[in-house]
């Protein structure tokens, strides 16, 4: 079977080690290279995550691009009252030696740049963080995103409400001017917006008896990462449970089928002092000629059950994992 690159784009945070484990558990998949961008934490500590997870995982030969340390144009914001000072929640990752990291000094979006030009139509970006690297690399080379294969993008949200501010969803929020470069790129582009990664979750009940049995590294990972986020929950007077936004967009790359696809004319608010990052879907019964925004493929609805399953089956490379 012929693999599929991909270029994973991430700041680690928890979720986004999950779609590392996600993307490294996937058979169907050559992982190039990691990208690292400012989100939920600082870059260097996105990249240091980066490089602990890749280490857990036993595939530290795996390239780490750093990028964007701030957004095109807004202060930084970060989620650290969500994913922890470290990123990881309550999870210690081992300290590799940052010298001996392959790709260290090549800039992510030299990188991007690089690999998009040298092999058009064949690779797949998957951005799971806000959307910095990718709008410089369009900046630096205009159409370069539109060599890639497929651009897979977890962010927005439709018909959902925010998650960092009413109408705003956090990637988007980080760093609206990228991702409205992005959707005007003419990249082929699907996104997993909120409106489709509130539909998959690990619930406390799926780590307490899924996940800390296994009883290993890896668990173990899963177990003390997701922490803070269940207490978070529960302070909240949520039902205790963690949101797969970041593995959902891998899933996009590796069982499309479980996911249905509505094309939607978004654009996003780059201004508003009440609406900065949000998804404005023009979904009006009118002519496309006159519809706001650009047509986009986003994942509207997921089959849950079978990409949890999915899921945990590949992040502990348990082909029959009795779940
Ligand atoms: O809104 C969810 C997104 O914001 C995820 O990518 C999560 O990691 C955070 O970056
Ligand atoms: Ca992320």
């Amino acid at each position: 079977m012929t693999k599929q690159p991909v270029i994973l784009d991430t700041d680690p945070g928890v979720d986004d080690a999950l779609a590392m484990m996600l993307a490294l558990g996937s058979s169907e998949l050559d992982v190039m290279g990691i990208c690292t961008v400012s989100g939920n934490v600082p870059l260097d500590v996105g990249t240091r995550n980066a490089r602990g997870v890749l280490h857990l995982l036993g595939q530290a030969e795996i390239p780490i691009f750093a990028g964007a340390d701030r957004p095109l144009k807004r202060d930084p914001v970060f989620a650290t009252e969500v994913h922890g000072k470290t990123g990881m929640g309550r999870a210690a990752l081992p300290e590799p030696n940052a010298n001996q990291q392959a790709g260290r000094g090549v800039h992510a979006v030299d990188f991007l740049v690089q690999t998009l030009s040298e092999q058009p139509g064949e690779v797949v970006v998957i951005a799971v963080g806000p959307l910095t690297n990718l709008a410089l690399a369009e900046q630096r080379g205009p159409g370069v995103l539109q060599k890639a294969k497929q651009v897979i993008v977890m962010g927005g949200a439709i018909a959902e409400p925010g998650n960092v501010t009413p109408v705003a969803e956090f990637n988007f929020y980080a760093d609206p001017h990228a991702a409205r470069r992005v959707i005007h790129s003419g990249a082929a582009l699907v996104i997993a917006p909120l409106d489709a990664t509130h539909q998959v979750m690990l619930r406390e009940s799926d780590i307490e008896e899924r996940i800390a049995p296994l009883n290993t590294a890896r668990s173990q990972f899963v177990v003390d990462a997701t922490r803070n986020m269940l207490a978070r929950c529960r302070q909240i007077g949520r039902e205790p449970m963690v949101y797969l936004h970041d593995p959902l967009a891998v899933g996009a790359a590796i069982a499309p089928e479980l996911l249905d696809v509505e094309t939607v004319y978004v654009d996003v608010e780059t201004s508003g002092d009440l609406t900065l990052g949000q998804v404005v879907a023009d979904r009006r019964d009118a002519p496309s000629k006159g519809r706001l925004g650009t047509p986009v493929d986003c994942v509207m609805r997921v089959r849950a059950e079978a990409f949890l399953s999915l899921f945990l089956s590949r992040i502990f490379s348990l082909a029959c994992l009795q779940i």
